[in-house]
């Protein structure tokens, strides 16, 4: 049975940054309350041309770079969003043809800020199945478009960016351990878009009562969020055979800073052992886990080997953990830049535009 490892890793934030004040201008709020109960200083808003897609797939050409790929080398993209640019199509196939990734299946996860656990346990799942070679893992979010900068309740909170992993099949023990994925819907409300889907779809009195925008109660998932998170960590370390003081890094969804100290104590962990970045880029959902991922490695706090969990949760409610002994490239050394084929990939995208519609003029559009 082969073994997935975690072999590539790649983030991309939009270049604006919304800072606590500016955010105090907005809204009933100051610098000094968002960062004593959240942790938050600033986060990053995606312009119109930053769309979840584009940042998804800047992130994705990095993580292929990293991994020694080219585009054409992957067999699945699954990404994990909680704002896709549209219903349908999956964001993951507007990746796939920002990337050229032309030999891919993609598919779009919703499990909200736990997805990007969930996506990484299904990439891991196939590729230990012996069914797939090479998954992407792409956690991509706009968030800015559906919150509401009138609710300080929410606004403070959330910020744009996108992640990436890449995932390949090795016979080398290690990579991904074991994870745990829970769910518990009765807890629907408590973080929730109420209009946009089936259940009420757009009309002027959704637009006109903001139910296009995130709500939030706040308390509740707060309370919710600080149980489950040690809980988690636990079970995941636990499935895979190591005791918390053997992990050598947790990596939290990055949320607010008061939940992840909760999560500390209940596991009995220095803070240390957990990696913090939300104070610059907010909670960026299912980008989150990637992007803390992206700079630990930066900083020399997760190597080759290491014991690490990854931990989030979110709406829906959801909540879960993977365990996995960090590794990196397995490929042998050589220079790729993946964006250097970014290019072909608009080019192969507009000739098979081109190609559809001089079939549909040559051989008419019937069947
Ligand atoms: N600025 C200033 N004051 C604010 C405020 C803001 N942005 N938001 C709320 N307040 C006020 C409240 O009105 C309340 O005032 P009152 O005591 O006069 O009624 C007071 O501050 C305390 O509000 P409360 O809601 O109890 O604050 P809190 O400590 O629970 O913090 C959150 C609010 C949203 C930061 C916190 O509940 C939280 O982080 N929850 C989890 C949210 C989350 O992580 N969501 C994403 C999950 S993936």
């Amino acid at each position: 049975m082969p073994y997935a490892h975690i072999t590539g890793w790649g983030m991309a934030v939009p270049n604006k940054v919304l800072t606590n004040d500016e955010l105090s201008k907005m809204v009933e709020t100051s610098d000094a309350w968002i960062r004593e109960r959240t942790g938050i200083r600033e986060r990053r808003i995606a312009s119109d041309s930053e769309t979840a897609s584009a940042l998804g797939a800047e992130a994705a050409f990095k993580a292929l770079s990293m991994a020694r790929l080219l585009p054409n080398q992957v067999d699945l993209i699954i990404c994990a969003t909680s704002s896709p640019e549209y219903i349908f199509p999956a964001t993951a196939s507007l990746i796939q043809d920002k990337l050229g990734a032309s030999n891919a299946g993609a598919f779009d996860l919703l499990a909200a800020c736990t997805g990007f656990i969930y996506a990484l346990d299904m990439a891991a799942q196939s590729i230990r199945s012996g069914a797939l070679k090479t998954v992407l893992v792409v956690g991509a979010e706009n968030l800015s478009r559906y919150t509401n900068y009138k609710d300080r309740n929410t606004c403070i909170l959330f910020g744009d960016g996108a992640g990436a992993f890449v995932l390949q099949a090795s016979e080398k023990p290690g990579g991904v351990m074991r994870s745990v994925l829970h769910s518990d819907g009765s807890g629907g409300k408590f973080l929730f878009v109420p209009a946009s889907g089936s259940h009420s779809p757009a009309s002027e009195d959704t637009v006109r009562n903001g139910l296009h925008f995130i709500h939030m109660d706040g308390k509740e998932v707060f309370r919710f969020a600080t149980r489950v998170m040690a809980q988690a960590t636990l079970e995941a370390a636990e499935k895979s055979g190591w005791k918390p003081d053997e992990l050598s890094l947790v990596i939290p969804h990055q949320a607010n800073i008061r939940i992840i100290e909760a999560a500390a104590r209940g596991l009995k962990m220095p803070m240390e052992k957990f990696f913090v970045n939300l104070e610059r880029y907010g909670n960026t959902s299912t980008a989150s886990i990637p992007i803390a991922t992206v700079e630990a490695v930066q900083v020399g706090k997760l190597k080759p080997g290491d014991k690490v969990v990854f931990v989030g949760f979110g709406a829906g409610l959801t909540w879960g953990a993977l365990a996995a002994e960090w590794t990196g490239p397995i490929l042998p050394e050589r220079t790729i830049r993946a964006e250097w084929f970014k290019p072909f990939a608009r080019v192969r995208s507009l000739l098979r535009r081109l190609l559809r519609m001089l079939e549909g003029i040559l051989f008419g559009r019937e069947p």
